[in-house]
């Protein structure tokens, strides 16, 4: 299936994203620019000391996290599609005086112009929903993996994308499974910014459910070390929830716990 038409339009409001994000309080960029780390303590505990290693970050948006990983010591390569991105990741790199390789490239495009095999692939809050082939997604990250490499991701859990959030109580408005098509979405919000009023509102995601990302990745010659479930997530997804001390969002009246997030962490095989 040629997917170019639903990347085509997922582009154009990642584009139109990128500043709305950099100035929104969720992204906090000041903080970023006087020497505080974007990344959470559930990735840096979980993907530890990445002092010295190479680290390729897909779908890296505006460089933040990336750049993060650097101040920590290792040698990092991000790649997202969005050009806008991808400017501003440089220039923060430049100003910041924090060395990164960034590159503009769809993630399925990125042999065509990156043959680096790296100790590190990361990926993180908000990536697999916009891939629509997961096989592909998983074959990539092994290419890119020196043998005994690491990748981790941490991501919304796919449980968490069955919830239609405009209905309440808790309910389901969703497929678990994939079933090829894109879901179709028209929000005027952003997730960093609701009151933002974007040009850009159509976007098209694709659900993947959790025997499909790991069964993927088992596929491509990685062995789990673990998968992780956490009962809140990294963002609003429903109005019942509400942001917790550590900048995470947990259910407040629905009273059964439910899996919002997960992360994995896999090592290429020697
Ligand atoms: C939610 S962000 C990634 C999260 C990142 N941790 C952050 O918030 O800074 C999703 C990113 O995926 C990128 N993206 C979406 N589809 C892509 C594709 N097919 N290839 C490369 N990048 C893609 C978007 O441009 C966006 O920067």
């Amino acid at each position: 299936m040629n997917n170019d038409k639903f990347f085509d339009i997922n582009l154009k409001r990642w584009n139109e994203l990128v500043d709305i994000n950099a100035k929104s309080q969720m992204y906090d960029l000041e903080g970023f620019i006087s020497g505080q780390t974007s990344l959470l303590p559930i990735e840096l505990e979980e993907l530890g000391d990445v002092k010295g290693k190479s680290l390729l970050h897909l779908q890296c948006h505006f460089g933040m996290d990336t750049l993060s990983w650097a101040r920590l010591g290792a040698r990092v390569t991000g790649v997202d599609f969005s050009d806008k991105a991808i400017s501003f990741a440089r220039e923060l790199s430049y100003k910041l005086k924090i060395p990164g390789n960034f590159i503009e490239s769809n993630i399925y495009d990125i042999q065509n112009v990156l043959d680096e095999k790296f100790d590190i692939v990361f990926t993180s809050y908000g990536t697999i929903c916009w891939l629509p082939d997961i096989v592909e997604w998983a074959k990539l990250i092994s290419y890119h993996l020196k043998p005994g490499g690491i990748f981790y991701i941490i991501d919304g859990h796919p449980f968490g994308f069955i919830i239609d959030e405009k209905q309440e109580p808790f309910k389901v408005g969703f497929n678990y499974f994939f079933e090829g098509e894109p879901v179709y979405f028209d929000e005027g919000g952003a997730y960093a910014d609701p009151m933002a009023d974007l040009k850009n509102q159509a976007s098209y995601q694709w659900d993947h459910p959790m025997s499909d990302i790991i069964n993927s990745l088992i596929n491509a010659d990685l062995e789990i070390e673990f998968l992780h479930e956490f009962p809140y997530t990294f963002f609003s997804i429903h109005p019942d929830m509400k942001e917790r001390k550590d900048g995470y969002w947990e259910f407040t009246n629905f009273k059964f716990t439910v899996p919002m997030m997960f992360s994995i962490r896999a090592q290429k095989k020697i």
